[in-house]
């Protein structure tokens, strides 16, 4: 069980399988975030990133200080493209660097930043750091072959995400509609988290996307239990089978 909170949808990259483009662009507010940590009872793994580049918002190490003083463990996934003070690193307790390919040409059409500067910023933590220091590829069918030897060589965990099949990813990529094999969820049957989207709200998983299409948990449940898949959930891999996670 963890808590991952979206701080911001506000990015500085085009990734073409991402729908950040199509969501409202800002910053969780201060109290949001305080009043968010203030419910954890106990201390907990915080993620501390949805649909936006955590590193932006403005009060990020500040967030970190607050909940780090209430014992949480602070994990964040970033596109590496802005650096991280060496100093800081103690407060961060797992760092993501998003990384899909090295070759800076396959980078440019994917809307990512430059690889270059990420392996910059990666190593910088690296040198400090290499425990904790993990790395995501989004699998879209580029050689994967260069990166992972670069994982290999500096023997850091590599997870190699497939291409989200599910439809509220889907603005600029589309995949073959799959059979459903199962209505139920396990993100719903039991409480494996706790997402936040950037204005407060409350859901079960982190894989809805847009808050303004989101349905409560127990009206999901009940339409689930007809067989009937809501639009928050169409195409999710956990009703089609899809594995999103490979390492
Ligand atoms: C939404 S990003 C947020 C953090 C940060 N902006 C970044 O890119 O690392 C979190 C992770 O989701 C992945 N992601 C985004 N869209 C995806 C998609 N359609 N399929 C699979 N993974 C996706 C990203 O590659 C990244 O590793
Ligand atoms: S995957 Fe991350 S870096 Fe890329 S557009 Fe989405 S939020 Fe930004
Ligand atoms: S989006 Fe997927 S994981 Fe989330 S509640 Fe719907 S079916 Fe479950």
């Amino acid at each position: 069980m963890y808590t991952q909170i979206e701080i911001t949808t506000v990015c500085n990259a085009k990734c073409f399988y991402c729908a950040h483009g199509t969501l409202a662009h800002k910053h969780m507010s201060w109290e949001c975030f305080e009043k968010i940590v203030q419910t954890e009872k106990s201390p907990t793994m915080l993620l501390l990133q949805g649909t936006g580049e955590p590193l932006l918002h403005p009060l990020f190490w500040e967030m970190t200080v607050y909940a780090k003083k209430r014992g949480h463990r602070i994990s964040i996934i970033t596109n590496g493209s802005l650096p991280i003070n060496p100093h800081s690193l103690f407060l961060l307790d797992e760092i993501g660097f998003s990384l899909d390919t090295l070759d800076e040409e396959t980078v440019k059409k994917s809307g990512r930043t430059s690889p270059s500067q990420t392996i910059k910023h990666l190593l910088t933590c690296y040198s400090v750091v290499p425990k904790k220091i993990k790395l995501y590829a989004v699998n879209y069918g580029q050689d994967l072959e260069p990166l992972k030897a670069f994982a290999k060589a500096h023997n850091i965990a590599l997870t190699i995400q497939n291409l989200q099949p599910k439809k509220s990813y889907q603005a600029h990529y589309t995949t073959q509609p799959l059979p459903y094999v199962t209505f139920q969820c396990s993100y719903l049957e039991k409480e494996k988290m706790r997402y936040y989207f950037v204005d407060g709200t409350q859901a079960p998983c982190c894989y809805m996307i847009d808050v303004s299409k989101a349905l409560p948990t127990k009206q999901i449940q009940a339409l689930l239990a007809q067989k009937n898949v809501p639009s928050c959930c169409t195409q999710c891999g956990e009703l089609t089978g899809v594995k999103r996670l490979y390492m």
